[in-house]
């Protein structure tokens, strides 16, 4: 699969099968995101133990449900939703919560790693939801038990694993998005 290919197929998958990513694999995907453009430190923590994985899921889910964004609440709200969707495999992005660049540093990791599991076969979603549970200072033992340094923000976080066969939980259709301006 060449690069048109990897962004064209890409997709947020919301159900997985219970299939470990090979050791091989994540190691390669971890390491497309450590080459993305970069202006400024970030840590990537892999979350394979599936007991942190759910307290991790639960802990989003409450916050989602108590989030006060309608948009949340109808989500969180779906028959058997899970805000991780049952990966197998958790990536946390965090940076400095001060630093200017921390979300674009950990966000275009993430899309390198995203483009990089399209390739290699494997399902992905972008998730910006655990933000909510691991930045709040309930959870503030969580985040450290999830490998979030002192003085870092959780940016954003990416599942992989293999994809289930139906897409649940999807959001619409996927379109080309952003409007574009040709100025000669
Ligand atoms: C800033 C941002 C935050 C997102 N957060 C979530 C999230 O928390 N949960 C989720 O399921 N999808 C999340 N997404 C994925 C978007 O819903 C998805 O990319 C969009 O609907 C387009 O669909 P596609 O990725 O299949 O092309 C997020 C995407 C972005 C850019």
């Amino acid at each position: 699969m060449n690069v048109s290919e990897a962004i064209l197929t890409r997709k947020s998958v919301r159900a997985y099968l219970d299939k470990p990513v090979p050791a091989e694999d994540l190691e390669k995907i971890i390491e497309a995101g450590q080459w993305a453009p970069n202006a400024g430190e970030f840590q990537i923590s892999v979350i394979r133990n599936r007991k942190l994985q759910k307290r991790i899921n639960d802990a989003t889910h409450d916050k989602m449900v108590n989030s006060g964004i309608e948009f949340l609440r109808q989500r969180v709200s779906l028959p058997g939703y899970q805000p991780l969707y049952g990966a197998p495999m958790l990536i946390l992005l965090s940076a400095p919560a001060e630093a200017p660049y921390s979300a674009v540093n950990a966000s275009l990791a993430a899309e390198n790693m995203l483009l990089q599991a399209t390739e290699m076969g494997l399902g992905s979603c972008y998730l910006v939801s655990p933000t909510l549970a691991l930045n709040d200072a309930d959870n503030g033992s969580l985040a450290q038990e999830a490998g979030i340094p002192d003085g870092c923000k959780l940016q954003c976080a990416v599942i992989l694993g293999y994809a289930a066969a139906e897409n649940k939980y999807s959001v619409g259709e996927r379109a080309k998005r952003g409007t574009v301006h040709y100025v000669d």
